[in-house]
């Protein structure tokens, strides 16, 4: 007889093991199966943990060497060590993945090493037979199985990824040189965070986008300025432009691109290529046609509202369905169908889920953005506030960019926010809680905002969607 468990979860990135361990604490027998030698998934490992310390060094090093003198402080020859840098990011990863470990061990979740393979779902004979997984050639039995096993980088025809000389993400957050040159194809998240830490350290930054701007996706106006942002502070831009191929040679890379609509091939030469045109379903190696769990056109598992697939006892969550490509949502989703196994019912309301651009200024998103308002036929309202008028931003010499609240034309309910300046990521959680609550944006602006802090930006949008600022 297979070892049996209540919940076989299969892969720890942030759905999996959130999902793990939430379930663990609601009582239930729990293994997580992860073949990485790590728990944490790409978030921790290979996605956001390591890209926000090499961000966060990056940003360091530029503010040094540019912007103390303007503060009045004089420091040396400031100098760069990349491998130092590098050992920091992996020390910061490694923190964070045996903290995954510690929980998983806290909150009795077994881990299992090695691919999961689904082999036969639960409920075949009758509702109670557990379905079975195959580990490493061990077979485990569990009464659900969930599938929260990620995505992997889209491939490009044309560009054969190294690792080295044209890298994706992963290979862009291990390079022991910086590059005196990099091409980025796709202006979305990853080409604009990983190309500023590039840029920052020192190398030449263009990026190739399929459409008229960066950022598809994001409001309108913010995508304008923030292309206007990053070409000051040294992006090339080549936009409405494919890459058709890139060949890595010794020392450095060819590429040919053409205008999206096509057109004549112009040749390009890098240093390094970074791929970043999105991210796909990784699905392989789970026998999901075997057991008929059932895809969509796009390769995504296919779930219902409460994440079942089409194989009862098989469920499915974060990257590898349906929806925005983001941790959180994937942990939000792991913690909810934990309690779903129980019988709760918990809700997610995806509209309140922020997006956050970590770059600097950073962007930020949530809600609706007033082209898809417009779209929808919604009459809305828009509360302005730039940067430029708050006093904390002008202490921080960091008044670039602008929070802008869009709320219901006749209840005033905050439908959305875009912001786009210092520390937007963390400003824009006071956004998602006023969407989560149902908040007007007069609920937003009479709440009490210390001073001086840049929450007052918001609050002045709000005010501004309200009625009227008061500072500007
Ligand atoms: P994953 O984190 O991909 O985890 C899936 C796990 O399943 C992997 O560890 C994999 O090894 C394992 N697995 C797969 N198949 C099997 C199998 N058959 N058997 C055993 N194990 C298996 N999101 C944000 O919200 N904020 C950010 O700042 C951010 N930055 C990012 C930066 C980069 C460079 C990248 C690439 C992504 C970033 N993301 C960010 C996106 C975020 O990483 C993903 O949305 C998130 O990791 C998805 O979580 P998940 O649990 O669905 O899958
Ligand atoms: P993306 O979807 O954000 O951007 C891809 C870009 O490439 C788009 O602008 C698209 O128009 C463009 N593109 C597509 N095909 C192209 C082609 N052939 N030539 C030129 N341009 C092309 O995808 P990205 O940046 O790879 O990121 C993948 C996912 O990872 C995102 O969905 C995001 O959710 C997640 N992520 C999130 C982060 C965050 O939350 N801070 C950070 C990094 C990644």
């Amino acid at each position: 007889m297979p070892e049996t468990f209540d919940v076989i979860v299969i892969g720890a990135g942030p759905g999996g093991y959130v999902c793990a361990i939430r379930a663990a604490q609601l009582g239930l027998r729990v293994a997580c199966v992860e073949k990485r030698e790590t728990l944490g998934g790409t978030c921790l490992n290979i996605g956001c943990i390591p890209s926000k310390a090499l961000l966060h060094s990056s940003e360091v090093f530029e503010e040094t060497t540019h912007h103390l003198a303007e503060q009045g402080i004089i420091v040396g020859q400031v100098g760069l060590d990349l491998a130092k840098m590098q050992v920091r990011k992996g020390e910061v990863v490694s923190a964070n993945v045996k903290g995954v470990e510690f929980l998983f061990k806290k909150n009795k979740v077994t881990w299992l090493k090695g691919e999961g393979r689904i082999v036969a779902p639960p409920g075949r004979a009758d509702q109670e037979t557990p379905g079975v997984v195959n580990v490493a050639g061990t077979d485990y039995a569990a009464k659900s199985i969930v599938i929260a096993t990620g995505s992997e980088s889209t491939p490009l025809r044309g560009v054969e990824v190294d690792e080295k000389r044209i890298v994706t993400s992963t290979g862009a957050l291990e390079l022991a040189e910086v590059p005196k040159s990099m091409v980025v194809i796709g202006g979305g998240v990853i080409g604009l965070e990983l190309g500023s830490v590039w840029r920052r350290l020192g190398a030449e930054v263009t990026v190739v986008e399929f459409l008229d701007g960066i950022l598809p996706g994001m409001d309108g106006e913010v995508r304008k300025q923030f292309e206007r942002l990053l070409t000051k502070q040294g992006f090339k831009f080549r936009l409405k432009s494919k890459v058709t191929s890139a060949v890595a040679d010794d020392t450095g890379v060819t590429l040919k691109v053409q205008p999206a609509a096509g057109g004549e091939a112009e040749e390009l030469r890098a240093d390094v290529v970074l791929l970043a045109i999105g991210r796909r379903p990784y699905v392989e190696a789970l026998g999901l046609d075997a057991v008929g769990v059932a895809l969509d056109e796009r390769g995504r598992v296919k779930t219902d509202a409460h994440f079942a697939t089409s194989i009862p006892g098989i469920y499915a969550i974060g990257d590898a369905i349906t929806g925005a490509m983001l941790a959180h949502k994937a942990e939000d989703e792991g913690y909810a169908l934990a309690e779903m196994l129980v019988g709760q019912k918990p809700h997610i309301n995806y509209d309140a889920i922020p997006g956050v651009v970590y770059t600097w200024p950073e962007v930020a998103a949530v809600g609706a953005t007033e082209e898809a308002l417009k779209a929808a036929g919604v009459a809305y309202k828009v509360g302005k506030f730039p940067f430029t008028a708050n006093g904390r931003a002008r202490a921080m010499g960091a008044t670039d960019g602008f929070v802008k609240i869009l709320a219901d034309k006749a209840t005033d309910k905050v439908l959305g926010a875009h912001i786009i300046g210092p520390d937007a990521g963390t400003l824009i959680a006071e956004v998602a809680l006023a969407i989560e609550f149902g908040a007007s944006a007069e609920d937003v602006a009479r709440t009490s905002h210390a001073h001086p802090s840049l929450n007052e930006a918001v609050k002045e949008a709000a005010l501004a969607a309200w009625d009227k600022a008061v500072h500007i």
